[in-house]
């Protein structure tokens, strides 16, 4: 029984047509173009699927924000699904559509489906990387390319209120595994038929530079190289679009959490897009580690990090049941009048 990763993401826009314009200046493949509809895909396979919001195909949840409303996973075979559709419907309702996905919410909140899968098989040739002494290309430039072409959904990303209970009912009714822990901020988690170091990340919205409200931060997407990756951005930058929203400024980046090497750009169809590269994959050898947020966070190819200014401790360790998830399980609020009476 495996969840293969990202099949779908489901967008409610305001401007269809701009985000039409910006999916494919992003280097998607346009499928469909529709008066109330657009569907772009990876070279997987897996899609982008922008409608406006207020459509009635879109879930409800987070039907007052511009973003991804829901996520699609996709399952390898039809007893896989049949599996984990049945253990769902043990304690909620799961609605099939005429597309075969399985629409259902998690204990957050957060809208899912589960669907059939098949990706198409993709083959990359990242050219060999030359260091001093060790010689990859001799007499070799490196390839020259004309755009950007996504090959993969990496990874989506969502603010919850809860992320150690929002990961649990991942971990617990569709197989997930934790594969990181920022302590206070949010853990990874990588589906149980995928390579890459997490295909979802939940961040608290108990962070002070989060929404109070839950919903979606960015989706990633990968590409073959750093090379493919730049030509993308002055490709996206040609054409206009900017990297200003605060969480994600900052230019060329690689992560110390999942190794990868990314460039964010503001949506319009809400929060951001990632071009991401040469990330960390895993399997279930791999032991999750809890990190500090200042520590773990990332490296600016422009400048040093905010949180880097000052003496920052090497502070990680390897958690290999994920226990130090349990001091950041979110308790219930109590009230400044319960509290009197108490
Ligand atoms: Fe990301």
């Amino acid at each position: 029984m495996a969840i293969l990763g990202v099949e779908s993401v489901i967008f409610g826009v305001d401007d269809l047509d701009r985000c039409a314009v910006f999916w494919q200046d992003f280097g998607l493949t346009p499928v469909r173009h529709a008066p109330d509809e657009h569907v772009f895909e990876v070279q997987t396979g897996a899609k982008i699927v922008v409608r406006r919001r207020g459509d009635p195909r879109l879930p409800t949840a987070y039907s007052h924000k511009v973003g991804a409303h829901e996520t699609v996973w996709g399952v390898d075979t039809q007893e896989s699904l049949n599996a984990l559709v049945a253990g769902l419907r043990a304690d909620r309702e799961v609605t099939e559509d005429a597309d075969g996905i399985f629409h259902f919410q998690a204990d957050c909140g957060m809208p899912l489906g589960l669907k059939l899968w098949t990706p198409r098989k993709i083959v990359s040739q990242p050219d060999p990387v030359n260091a001093p002494g060790n010689i990859q290309r001799l007499n070799l430039h490196r390839k020259w390319r004309q755009r950007a072409i996504p090959k993969t959904i990496n990874h989506v990303v969502f603010f919850v209120k809860d992320y150690v209970g929002t990961f649990e009912f991942f971990r617990d009714r569709l197989n997930f595994r934790l594969t990181d822990h920022t302590r206070g901020v949010g853990a990874f988690a990588r589906a149980d038929g995928a390579w890459e170091h997490h295909n979802i990340f939940f961040v608290s919205c108990e962070l002070p530079v989060a929404p109070d409200e839950p919903g979606f931060m960015h989706m990633a997407f990968g590409l073959e190289d750093i090379d493919e990756l730049m030509l993308g951005v002055n490709l996206m930058e040609k054409k206009g679009w900017k990297n200003e929203s605060p969480n994600t400024m900052g230019g060329l980046s690689r992560h110390r959490i999942s190794s990868a090497i990314y460039y964010y750009f503001d949506s319009p169809a809400g929060g951001e897009a990632e071009y991401h590269v040469d990330t960390d994959y895993l399997d279930d050898n791999w032991i999750p580690r809890s990190w500090d947020f200042k520590f773990g966070s990332l490296m600016w190819a422009t400048r040093v990090p905010t949180m880097w200014q000052g003496d920052v401790p090497m502070d990680v360790t390897l958690d290999p049941e994920g226990k130090s998830l349990d001091a950041y399980r979110l308790k219930p609020k109590i009230s400044a009048q319960t509290k009197e009476k108490v």
